[in-house]
């Protein structure tokens, strides 16, 4: 079974961006640990980071192909502004679960919108880093690789 962890873009800065928002853990942390829970599950997790759009787009449509099982994305920015982002997802069919590490609806209004949210499986958002363990957590249940 595989699991694939997507990043959007800025996510590469965490640890030193705005920390009061987004933490003090780096991306490399938040990987490293879903590594771990995954490899205790018997699963195999692949990370993904880009600050590019059509990067983000051709690795969602690559995943069907490997034969993905799960998706979880924090979408970043993307989140926002992506039709094309959303329409991979809804191409592929491979079910995900969407992050952010802030709480979105406290923030700015235009962070409220996520052209995402209506096809995830859930949503996750403002528990921080736990966020992508809970995410992860739920889709290994899901896949039924749990002891
Ligand atoms: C974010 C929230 C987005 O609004 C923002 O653009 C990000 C990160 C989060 O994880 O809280 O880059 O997705």
């Amino acid at each position: 079974r595989r699991i694939l962890v997507l990043h959007g873009p800025n996510l590469n800065l965490l640890g030193t961006r705005e920390p009061e928002i987004y933490g003090h853990l780096t991306l490399a942390d938040i990987d490293a640990k879903l590594k771990v829970v995954a490899l205790g599950a018997g699963v195999t997790l692949e990370c993904f980071q880009s600050n590019h759009e059509g990067d983000l787009v051709s690795r969602i449509q690559a995943a069907r192909g490997e034969g993905v099982n799960f998706i979880v994305i924090n979408p970043a920015a993307y989140t926002h502004t992506s039709v094309a982002i959303r329409d991979a997802l809804a191409a592929v069919a491979i079910p995900f679960v969407e992050v952010h590490l802030s709480n979105v609806h406290a923030r700015e209004a235009f962070r409220h919108h996520s052209y995402l949210s209506d096809i995830a499986v859930g949503v996750v958002c403002g528990l921080g880093a736990y966020g992508y363990e809970a995410a992860l957590e739920f889709a290994l249940r899901r896949l039924g690789s749990k002891q």
